[in-house]
C-alpha cells in the first residue's frame, strides 16, 4: 500500500493547500501525541488484535468449516461497527457476484449482512434463503442493540417454526464477555459464542471475531489480513511524522479542518471498495464527531465523511468537487492490479470516433479516469490525496483497515477529543428503547412524548 499526500500541499495545489508552516506548527504536537498513543496502547485493545487472536482464530476456523460443511447460507445480523467490517471484507476481497456463483466456484456458503430494520429488506432475505439451511451470526458488543435484537427475535421465530427445538446449531453469537442481554441468552441456552475483547469498540472490531468469522467462512486468508495490519502497525507506531503515515494523515486532515474543509470524501476506484468507504465513514464520523473536548469544554469537532465511487460519481459529484467550495479533502483509492484484465475488442460494427478504444483495456480506462479526475481537482486547487493498493487482497485490506484506525486515533489526539466513545449514538439508542416501551425508560418516553407535542 502506498500513500501520496502531495496534493494536500500549497506547493502543488496553490493557496487552498496546507502550508509548510501549518505542518511545522502542528508537528510540534507530535511528541505529546506520540506519548499519548503509546500510553493508551493497552486501552486501545484493537491495536493488539493483529497479534493476539491466534487461539480464537483456530476456533473460528473450526466453526467456519462446520458452517461451510453444513449450511447453504451465512447471515450476519448486526449494525454499525458490528456489520460494516464484514461488508468491507466481503466485497473488498471476494467475487463481486459471489452469491450468484455456483457453489463449487464460491467454495462455501452464500453470504449476507442484515444491518437495517427495513421490513422489506429483512423479508426479502427470507424470500431467498431457507432458514433451516442458514447459519446466523448475531453480533452486538453491548448485547442490547434494538435493531440486532429484533432481527434475532424474528430469526428465532422462523427457526423455531422450521426446526422445532433443534435450532441451536443455526445460531452463533458474538458479544461482550459479561454484559448485555445477548450474553445472558448465551449462558442460558448455550449457543456457540465468541467474545468481543475488552477495549475493542464496535468500529474498531473488524480484526476480532466480529469480522473474522465472516472472513473465515468466506475463506479469506486471516493470516494475510493480520500480516498487512502488522506491517502497517510498524509504520504507524514510529514517532517521526515523516515516517508515520497515520500521523501525517491525521495532521493534514486536521490542518484541512482548520482551513474549513469539513468534508472528507473517500472515493475508491473499484466497486468492491465502496463498502470500505462506508466502513471509513462510520469510523471517521463516529470517532471524531464530538460535542465535548477532553477538558469538558464544548468544541463541536468533526469532519463529515462522504463515500463516492470512481468512476460512477465522476458523472454526479465531481462537478461539485472540482468547481464548488474549498470545503473538502478527497482521498482517492487506486488499485494497481484488478483480479481481471478486460480487453475492449475490435468491434464487429463501424464504431467511428469511438474506435480509438479498440484493443485497449477497461483496466487502463479506469486508471486513466482516476488520473484525469485527480488532475482536474488538483488543477482546481482542491486538496486531495491518493492511497494505492497493489491488489484487492487480504494483506492490502488488512493494512488499509489498520492505517485508517491508527489515523483516526491520532486525529482524536490532534482534536483533543475522545475518539472511542459515541454519546450521540447512545442517546439515540436510549430514545428508541423509550419509544419501544422498554422497562426502565418511562421517564425518557414521557419526555419524548412531550417534545413531540410541542
Ligand atoms: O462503533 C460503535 O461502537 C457502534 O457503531 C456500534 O458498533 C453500533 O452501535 C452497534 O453496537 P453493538 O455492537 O453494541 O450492537
Amino acid at each position: 500500500m502506498k500513500i501520496d499526500f502531495n496534493h494536500m500541499l500549497v506547493q502543488t495545489i496553490g493557496e487552498h493547500g496546507i502550508e509548510e508552516q501549518d505542518i511545522q506548527k502542528m508537528a510540534l504536537k507530535i511528541p505529546q501525541i506520540h506519548q499519548n498513543m503509546c500510553a493508551k496502547k493497552d486501552a486501545m485493545a484493537w491495536r493488539s488484535l493483529p497479534y493476539n487472536q491466534a487461539a480464537v482464530v483456530a476456533d473460528i476456523k473450526k466453526e467456519a468449516e462446520r458452517i461451510n460443511a453444513g449450511f447453504e447460507n451465512f447471515v450476519v445480523l448486526g449494525i454499525g461497527g458490528s456489520a460494516l467490517g464484514s461488508k468491507a471484507l466481503f466485497t473488498g476481497i471476494k467475487h463481486l457476484k459471489y452469491n450468484e456463483l455456483p457453489r463449487e466456484k464460491r467454495g462455501g456458503v452464500r453470504f449476507y449482512v442484515v444491518d437495517n430494520v427495513d421490513p422489506d429488506g429483512i423479508n426479502a432475505l427470507f424470500d431467498v434463503i431457507d432458514v433451516k439451511k442458514t447459519c446466523f451470526h448475531v453480533i452486538t458488543k453491548s448485547g442490547n442493540t434494538v435493531e440486532t435484537m429484533s432481527q434475532f427475535m424474528i430469526v428465532l421465530g422462523k427457526l423455531k417454526e422450521a426446526l422445532g427445538d433443534r435450532f441451536q446449531e443455526n445460531i452463533i453469537l458474538t458479544t461482550d464477555k459479561e454484559k448485555g442481554i445477548l450474553k445472558k441468552i448465551s449462558n442460558q441456552y448455550g449457543f456457540k459464542t465468541f467474545t468481543v475483547p475488552d477495549g475493542v469498540g464496535g468500529r474498531f472490531s473488524v480484526l476480532c471475531p466480529v469480522g473474522l468469522l465472516s472472513a473465515a467462512v468466506l475463506n479469506i486468508d486471516i493470516e494475510a489480513l493480520f500480516a498487512g495490519a502488522q506491517e502497517m502497525d510498524e509504520a504507524c507506531t514510529k514517532e517521526n511524522l515523516w515516517e508515520n503515515p497515520a500521523y501525517m494523515y491525521a495532521l493534514l486532515y486536521c490542518a484541512a479542518m482548520k482551513k474549513g474543509a469539513n468534508i472528507s470524501v473517500m472515493m475508491p476506484y473499484a466497486d468492491g471498495l465502496l463498502n470500505m468507504a462506508e466502513w471509513y465513514a462510520q469510523l471517521w464520523a463516529e470517532s471524531l464527531g464530538k460535542r465535548y473536548g477532553n477538558d469538558g469544554s464544548i468544541v463541536n469537532k468533526g469532519q463529515t465523511p462522504v463515500r463516492a465511487l470512481g468512476v460512477t460519481d465522476q458523472h454526479s459529484q465531481i462537478q461539485l468537487y472540482t468547481e464548488g467550495p474549498f470545503d473538502k479533502v478527497i482521498a482517492f483509492i487506486d488499485v494497481e492490479k484488478f483480479h481481471t484484465e478486460l480487453k475492449i475488442p475490435q468491434a464487429p460494427i463501424d464504431m467511428q470516433d469511438a474506435s480509438y478504444l479498440q484493443g485497449q483495456t477497461i483496466n487502463k480506462l479506469i486508471a486513466s479516469e482516476m488520473r484525469a479526475t485527480e488532475y482536474a481537482v488538483t488543477q482546481a486547487g482542491k486538496m486531495n490525496m491518493r492511497i494505492t493498493l497493489s491488489e484487492m487482497n487480504a494483506k492490502e485490506i488488512g493494512a488499509l483497515f489498520f492505517f485508517l484506525e491508527m489515523a483516526t486515533a491520532a486525529a482524536g489526539e490532534f482534536l483533543e477529543i475522545d475518539a472511542f466513545d459515541q454519546p450521540g449514538v447512545e442517546a439515540g439508542k436510549i430514545a428508541t428503547f423509550a419509544l419501544m416501551g422498554r422497562d426502565g425508560y418511562e421517564e425518557k418516553a414521557a419526555e419524548l412524548n412531550q417534545a413531540s407535542q410541542k
